[in-house]
């Protein structure tokens, strides 16, 4: 079978993306609790952080530094999940935008700005990346520890990580991109941030040079192979099932890798990263299991 054929989820897997999501949600609800007096800020930040996303990236903290060190590290990864979460729901109220991709549709339902309105929406990406540094500054962990997370963060998220990757995205749309062009806008705008997800759990795992280069590989193999199943989702999945709106890059011109490879082509390149991920666990060591089901799921979702 491809590895980008859809297929049931393992049990442990759905159980730990149950727990890791729960967590997740019950951080952010009490950093995201109304005490200002910008009640429609809050409601936004609110509805884009805890909206029904799949919280894979807050998945990847966990599963990273609970393969370097074990079941009893999660309590010290719940902010820096949540940090992971906050920027990328911010990414997603931004990428929504009228000025951006103009999707009226997000997690099943109305994007944020259509929900709220624009400004609202522009202010509650603002402040859900700001949050992200507040919650890493504030947990509880060793302050130099601290200062590499949040530079890590702040990398991977900014100028020369995903907002570099969107700029190259918004530049390209009715033009052609050479492979190795569109591989880094997709290295950029969405492997960045998964990357900084797993590098962040294997810091907080006390992960050695060694294998934070294992974790590296891995983090951007199936970092690069999420965006590439999202191009594929974009062409092969109804409305309902993605939560939002299909053929919406195709709609908009932009070059994706199923207009440059066709599907066939772009479920190969899929598959080529998810054996990449595999061969990089293999040498990372620790307990990799619920690593190597992640990086199977993020090939096999259909959502
Ligand atoms: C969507 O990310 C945006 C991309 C980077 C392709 P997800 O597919 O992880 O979105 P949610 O969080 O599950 O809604
Ligand atoms: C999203 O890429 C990347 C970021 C949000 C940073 P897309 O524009 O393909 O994401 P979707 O398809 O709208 O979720
Ligand atoms: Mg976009
Ligand atoms: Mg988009
Ligand atoms: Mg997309």
């Amino acid at each position: 079978m491809s590895s980008t054929t859809a297929a049931a989820m393992p049990a442990k897997l759905k159980m730990f993306l149950q727990t890791s999501g729960q967590q997740v949600e019950q951080t952010l609800t009490t950093a995201l609790a109304d005490h200002s007096s910008a009640e429609a800020l809050f409601a936004a930040m609110n509805y884009a952080a805890l909206g029904p996303g799949k919280r894979l990236r807050p998945a990847l903290v966990y599963a990273a530094a609970q393969a370097l060190a074990g079941k009893d590290v999660a309590s010290q990864s719940h902010a820096a999940a949540a940090a992971l979460e906050c920027v990328h729901a911010y990414s997603l109220v931004h990428d929504d935008l009228p000025a951006m991709d103009d999707d009226a549709l997000r997690r099943g339902r109305a994007t944020c700005h259509i929900q709220f309105d624009e400004a609202t929406a522009i202010l509650a990406g603002d402040a859900l990346q700001t949050q992200a540094f507040e919650l890493l500054a504030a947990a509880d962990l060793p302050a130099e520890l601290k200062i590499r997370l949040i530079t890590e963060l702040a990398h991977a998220s900014g100028a020369r990580g995903m907002v570099a990757g969107q700029a190259i995205d918004l530049a390209a749309v009715d033009h052609a991109l050479a492979l190795e062009q569109l591989e880094e806008m997709h290295r950029l705008k969405t492997g960045a941030l998964i990357s900084a997800s797993a590098r962040i759990g294997a810091m907080i795992g006390g992960a050695s040079d060694e294998q934070l280069t294992a974790i590296t590989r891995y983090a951007e193999a199936i970092g690069l192979a999420f965006q590439v199943q999202d191009d594929i989702l974009d062409v092969t999945t109804d409305t309902e099932t993605l939560g939002k709106t299909q053929g919406a890059d195709a709609a908009r011109n932009k070059p994706t890798y199923v207009s440059l490879l066709g599907l066939d082509g772009a479920r190969s390149k899929a598959d080529e990263l998810h054996r990449e991920a595999t061969g990089a666990l293999a040498r990372l060591g620790g307990n990799t299991a619920i690593l190597q089901q992640l990086a199977d799921y993020i090939v096999h979702r259909d959502h």
